[in-house]
């Protein structure tokens, strides 16, 4: 799951050898992504299978997976908000106006 397959990588691989690869530790701008994601739409074959508890845990993984948290760190309601994604700062608020809008 974490490296092969046609879909985007899970986790940030070796970004020094020029090409960057968008992954949750590089591209995605907030944790809570995460848990909603997985929440909603994964596993692929069976949504809507895992526990809170479960989606928490493997939000955890994944975030350690790439390096942002502990292996010790205690994912939860209140603590995922916190985790700070390194990506957060590459996103810009669109406020263009005059333009076609879809509010
Ligand atoms: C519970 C275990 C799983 C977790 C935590 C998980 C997590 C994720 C995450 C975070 C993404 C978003 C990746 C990105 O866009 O950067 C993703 C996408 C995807 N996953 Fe999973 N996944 C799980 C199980 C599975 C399984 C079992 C399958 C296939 C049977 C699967 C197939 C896919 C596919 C096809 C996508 C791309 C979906 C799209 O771009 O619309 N996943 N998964």
């Amino acid at each position: 799951m974490a490296t092969d397959g046609p879909n985007d990588r899970l986790v940030v691989g070796d970004t020094t050898k020029g090409k960057r690869i968008k992954a949750i530790g590089n591209y995605w701008p907030y944790a809570t992504t995460i848990f909603d994601y997985v929440r909603r739409a994964m596993p692929f074959n069976q949504p809507g299978s895992l526990t809170n508890e479960e989606v928490y845990s493997l939000t955890a993984y994944l975030l350690n997976a790439n390096g942002l948290i502990g292996e010790k760190t205690v994912v939860n309601a209140a603590s995922l908000p916190k985790v700070k994604m390194p990506a957060q700062q590459r996103f810009v608020p669109d406020d263009r106006k005059g333009g076609l809008e879809i509010r």
